[in-house]
């Protein structure tokens, strides 16, 4: 690496998230106000290998910080997962001058940077962008604010109808290791149950529950089902096992998927994009690598890749407690 940065590549890797395109901007901005040339990579690691690259100034970024999904466009590489991938990677780097890189996406993003730095020791830093906010080492990931409202903001339409035919419904949210979603939209939204992955209910204790807040007068149920949950994996098979076991309620089952990663990001997610963005650049200025910028107490701070990565999604025992006695 050169003693000084002169132009940094930014790219958008994994499940996108709403609020990248803000993390994009903010970065692209302020390479522009440190005189630095940024590189826009599009398709994640993909790009990377391919050479995907466009210099991207401040003018190119206008206009997008209202904007859902990523303009970079993203990618899950699988050949990024291969030396030979990460060595092309590599090449192109070289060729094309860049001496540093803003990756922002979610835990395979930054397992990938991990092993790209222990091969060819290149300066990177890393941005949470997923909606899941199963990082450690940051209070928020982007764009997980955006999906909460957009979850709530459904399941509040999917109460108008539950309540007016006294059925019971299972929302599934996305989370494949992660409840985050699930619990705060669950408490959000005032759900009657929440099934997440870092907690097994067990089917029987769910109908229990079920049975018990109808016998207090309950018309109508809503249990939000995180997709990575032991019970609720197969949400349909949930729903007979529901249906054969207590017959007070119509089951019906919703799967909101995709939409919750889509949508104009809220007003935090636009803020922290752009502080985290920031803080990138300040990151690297500073001589930092191999980390990511996070967020917390409502400081951004740097934490190393490997740290991001360690020990499974933890759950705040006091949300569960919340969402417990709320409910009933
Ligand atoms: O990691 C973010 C996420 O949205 C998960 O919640 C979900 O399980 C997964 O991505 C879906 O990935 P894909 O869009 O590749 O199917």
């Amino acid at each position: 690496m050169k003693s000084k940065l002169q132009r940094i590549g930014v790219l958008t890797s994994g499940g996108d998230s709403p609020g990248m395109n803000a993390a994009i901007r903010a970065v692209v901005r302020s390479c522009a106000y440190h005189n630095l040339e940024c590189i826009g990579i599009f398709r994640g690691y993909e790009g990377l290998i391919e050479g995907d690259f466009k210099p991207l100034g401040p003018r190119s970024v206008k206009n997008i910080i209202n904007r859902g999904g990523t303009f970079l466009k993203s990618a899950r590489s699988k050949e990024f997962r291969t030396e030979e991938g990460r060595a092309k990677a590599y090449r192109n780097l070289k060729e094309a001058d860049v001496d540093a890189l803003v990756v922002i996406g979610g835990d395979g993003t930054f397992a990938g940077a991990i092993q790209f730095n222990k091969e060819h020791d290149f300066p990177i830093v890393g941005l949470p962008g997923t909606i899941d906010n199963d990082i450690n080492g940051t209070d928020y990931t982007i764009g997980y604010d955006t999906a909460l409202n957009t979850v709530v903001e459904a399941i509040d339409k999917i109460r108008d109808t539950a309540n007016s035919h006294n059925r019971l419904f299972l929302v599934e949210v996305m989370g494949r290791d992660a409840g985050d979603i699930a619990l705060n939209a669950g408490i959000g939204a005032g759900a009657e149950e929440i099934l997440i992955p870092e907690e097994d209910m067990g089917k029987d204790r769910l109908i229990a529950s079920l049975k018990r807040s109808k016998k207090a007068g309950k018309t109508s149920s809503i249990v939000v089902v995180a997709e990575g949950d032991q019970i609720g994996k197969n949400i349909l098979g949930l729903a007979d096992y529901i249906r054969n076991n207590m017959d007070e309620y119509e089951v019906k089952v919703t799967v909101l998927g995709h939409i919750q990663r889509g949508g104009s990001p809220s007003c935090y997610d636009r803020v922290l994009a752009s502080r985290l963005g920031v803080g990138a650049i300040d990151a690297l200025m500073k001589g930092e690598r191999g980390v990511m910028i996070g967020l917390v107490h409502n400081k951004v701070i740097s934490v190393p890749f490997e740290q991001t990565l360690e020990g499974e999604n933890e759950i705040d025992t006091e949300l569960i407690r919340v969402a417990d006695i709320t409910s009933t």
